[in-house]
C-alpha cells in the first residue's frame, strides 16, 4: 500500500499517514512558466495499491487537474489499483440541471477521474449522495458525522434542536437529531435568488428558548448559515451553533462567521483552514482517523 498526497491538504494527508503507520510517498511537483503542472512519482509503485489524497478545494480547478495528473502518472507506472481519496468533492452542487443548457459538472468530474485511471474513490459527506452513482467504479462514501456528533454530545447542550438550513439538508439534519438523543428537528425554508446569495424566509418547527444547532455539509460564503442563525435568533433561539463538514470559507465567510451571530462554528479539516482564517468561535475537528480506517 502506498500513500501519496496532492498539494491541497498536506497536513491531513500526513495525519492519515501517521494513523496508518506509513510515510507519504515521494513525488516531484513542478509548475512550468505557463502554469502547466509536472508530476513525477519518485519510487516504483509497480503492482502496488496506491492511495492519492487530494480534496479538490480552492483553487478547485488546479487541485482537480493536479489529482488527474497524479492518477494518470500512477496508472502509467503500473500501479495495481489507484484509489482517489477526495475528502471534498468539487462541483458537487452542480449535480443536476436546474435550467436548460447547463452542465452537470459533478458528473463531468466523475468521468474525468475514471478516465484518468482511478479504480476506486473514497469521498466524504458528498453534497448529494447520488454522486456515488456517477461512477461505475467502487465509491466509499465516508461520513464525518461521528467526529462532529461526539464533539457535540460532549458539550451536553441543553434543550437542543437540530436545524436544517434548507429543505435539501433535512435527511442529514434528521440523522444528526436522531443520534443526539432524538432531539427535535426544525427546518429553514430558504429560497435562493442567485448563486452564492441566500435568502432566508421561514422557520418550520419550534426553536423558542432552545439551543439550535444548524447542520450543513459545507460552509462556503456563510450566507446560508449566518442568515439562518439570524432568523433563528429572531424567532427566539437562545443560542445558535453551526456544524458543517467542509470549511470552504470563500470571502466574506470569515467576516460573517465571526460577527457574533454564532456561539460556535464546528467544522472538520477536509479542507485546510488557513491560520488567518481562524477566529475565536471556530473549532476544527480532524477526520484523519476516519479516512485512515476506511483506507
Ligand atoms: C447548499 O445546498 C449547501 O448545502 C450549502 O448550504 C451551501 O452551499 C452553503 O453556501 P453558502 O455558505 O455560500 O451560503
Amino acid at each position: 500500500l502506498r500513500l501519496f498526497s496532492g498539494s491541497s491538504n498536506i497536513p491531513l494527508a500526513q495525519e492519515i499517514a501517521r494513523y496508518l503507520g506509513l510515510e507519504l510517498g515521494p513525488m516531484i511537483r513542478k509548475r512550468f512558466a505557463d502554469g502547466e503542472l509536472y508530476i513525477q512519482i519518485q519510487e516504483s509503485i509497480r503492482g502496488c495499491d496506491v492511495y492519492i489524497i487530494q480534496p479538490c478545494s480552492y483553487p478547485v480547478n488546479d487541485h482537480l487537474m493536479e489529482l488527474l495528473i497524479i492518477i494518470d502518472a500512477c496508472r502509467r507506472a503500473s500501479a495495481r489499483q489507484v484509489t482517489a481519496v477526495i475528502p471534498y468533492y468539487c462541483y458537487a452542487r452542480a449535480d443536476r440541471k436546474t435550467a436548460g443548457r447547463e452542465s452537470i459538472t459533478a458528473k463531468l468530474v466523475a468521468n474525468l477521474m475514471t478516465q484518468a485511471g482511478a479504480n476506486r474513490i473514497v469521498g466524504m459527506d458528498l453534497h448529494s449522495a447520488q454522486i456515488q452513482g456517477y461512477f461505475d467504479i467502487p465509491f466509499d462514501h465516508v461520513y464525518g458525522s461521528p467526529v462532529l456528533l461526539s464533539y457535540l454530545a460532549s458539550k451536553q447542550l441543553p434543550d437542543l434542536v437540530v436545524v436544517s438550513p434548507d429543505v435539501g439538508g433535512v435527511a442529514r439534519a434528521r440523522s444528526f437529531a436522531k443520534k443526539l438523543n432524538d432531539a427535535p428537528l426544525a427546518i429553514i425554508d430558504k429560497r435562493r435568488q442567485a448563486h452564492n446569495v441566500a435568502e432566508v424566509l421561514n422557520v418550520i418547527g419550534d426553536v423558542k428558548g432552545k439551543t439550535a444547532v444548524l447542520v450543513d455539509d459545507m460552509i462556503d460564503t456563510a450566507g446560508t448559515i449566518c442568515e439562518g442563525a439570524k432568523l433563528l435568533r429572531e424567532v427566539g433561539a437562545r443560542q445558535v451553533y453551526a456544524c458543517a463538514t467542509h470549511a470552504v470559507f470563500s470571502p466574506p465567510a470569515i467576516e460573517r462567521l465571526s460577527s457574533g451571530v454564532l456561539e460556535e462554528v464546528i467544522v472538520t479539516n477536509t479542507i485546510p483552514v488557513l491560520p488567518e482564517n481562524r477566529f475565536q468561535q471556530l473549532t476544527v475537528l480532524s477526520v484523519a482517523n476516519l479516512i485512515g480506517e476506511t483506507i
